[in-house]
């Protein structure tokens, strides 16, 4: 699938702007909500990444099937009659409705509109009243491929049907869960995804994500959990991807807003580029998988799905989920409210405190290279 910048952008990056970001400056405040970006970004980052999909399990059986999106490409995760996943554009190759809608299992993929029926591995198999037509070839009618690709419970999809392999992409991050003990092909989802919006770019979101810098001023039941102080809170990066680690606070173990107890001792915070993250709460085995999916320059599509220890009681993910809302909410204020000020024009270009903030930096430099 190829689309092309051309006509749709009409910014440029400006030559000196990755100095800057190296000095600590920040992006300009125009990428935060001019739609050229927003369009640069779809295609140049966006089209050509990998993004947390669904759930493995949802697509473990031939004819399963999950939708998803990457960016703003809509995508069918399928697993096909051979066993094989696949992944297609989910749009009808006639007329452009989605093929398919939510998950469940089918034997073939049909279009709701005309009926125009796919094979589950992306083959026009039957359009109707196609033989009425001289010169109609279904073999030039095929889904449009994207890639898929999993890591342990968690599938990943990419719109790119030849990219970089996953597992690279994922630098040392499964090294630092197998480090605390976590497997993630056998931790199990459990409990409802969560969604919700918030009104600010997206890049904001994924900021506010990777620094602590915020957390003792705007987390305070965060903060009585993860020693937050910066010569305790670790930070590294890779490539594509950027961590945070926190051990447990141990001045007030009375006033921890859960008790923490299990196999997991310190907290980890993952960002996989470009939207996507790995949350691990001290406690028993569990991961939160935390995706930002833009929805237009000035909102954000947030979802977390949760995966768990086989036996964990149900009243301790609700707790530990219940914590992670609070902590959410918090955020979405602030990223609302970062969104409103940049938004007036009137503070065109940050200054991070790298000691601090670096993740940050590793952030935008990768939007700067994207879209240079
Ligand atoms: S748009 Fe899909 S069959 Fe017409
Ligand atoms: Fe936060």
């Amino acid at each position: 699938m190829t689309s092309t910048l051309a006509g749709s952008s009409t910014f440029g990056v400006p030559p000196d702007l990755r100095a800057e970001l190296e000095r600590g400056r920040t992006l300009p405040a125009g990428w935060y909500s001019d739609q050229a970006v927003y369009d640069a970004e779809q295609e140049l980052i966006f089209g050509r990444s990998w993004q947390y999909a669904g759930v493995a399990s949802q697509v473990a059986e031939p004819g399963q099937y999950l939708t998803c999106r990457a960016g703003a490409v809509p995508i069918v995760v399928v697993r096909d009659r051979e066993g094989a996943l696949r992944a297609h554009v989910n749009v009808c190759r006639h007329r452009g409705h989605l093929v398919a809608e939510g998950c469940g299992r089918r034997e073939t993929l049909q279009c709701a509109y005309h009926a125009w029926t796919y094979d589950l591995d992306g083959s026009l198999r039957r359009a109707p009243r196609s033989d009425r037509e001289p010169g109609f070839d279904a073999a030039d009618w095929s889904l449009h491929p994207a890639s898929v690709d999993t890591w342990g419970s968690l599938v990943f999809v990419n719109p790119d049907p030849d990219p970089v392999p996953l597992l690279e992409t994922l630098g040392p991050v499964p090294q630092s869960l197998a480090d605390a003990g976590l497997d993630l092909s056998t931790l199990e989802h459990r409990g409802r995804s969560r969604e919700w919006l918030v009104e600010a770019n997206w890049k904001l979101v994924v900021e506010n994500f990777l620094e602590c810098y915020h957390c003792p001023v705007a987390h305070p039941s965060f903060s009585r959990l993860i020693d937050v102080d910066p010569d305790a809170y670790r930070l590294t990066t890779a490539r594509w991807t950027s961590s945070q680690f926190g051990e447990v606070e141990q001045r007030a173990p009375s006033r921890y807003p859960y008790d923490p107890v299990g196999a997991i001792e310190a907290a980890q915070f993952h960002f996989g580029w470009p939207n996507w993250s790995l949350n691990v709460f001290p406690g028993p085995p569990n991961v939160r998988v935390l995706v930002f999916q833009p929805d237009g320059p000035h909102r954000t599509s947030t979802f977390v799905d949760g995966f768990w220890a086989p036996g964990t009681p149900d009243s301790v993910i609700e707790e530990i989920t219940e914590f992670g809302v609070i902590v959410g909410a918090e955020d979405t204020t602030l990223v609302e409210s970062v969104h409103r000020g940049l938004a007036t024009g009137l503070v065109e270009q940050g200054r991070l405190l790298l000691d601090s903030e670096r993740l940050i930096q590793h952030f935008q430099l990768l939007v700067h290279d994207a879209l240079a």
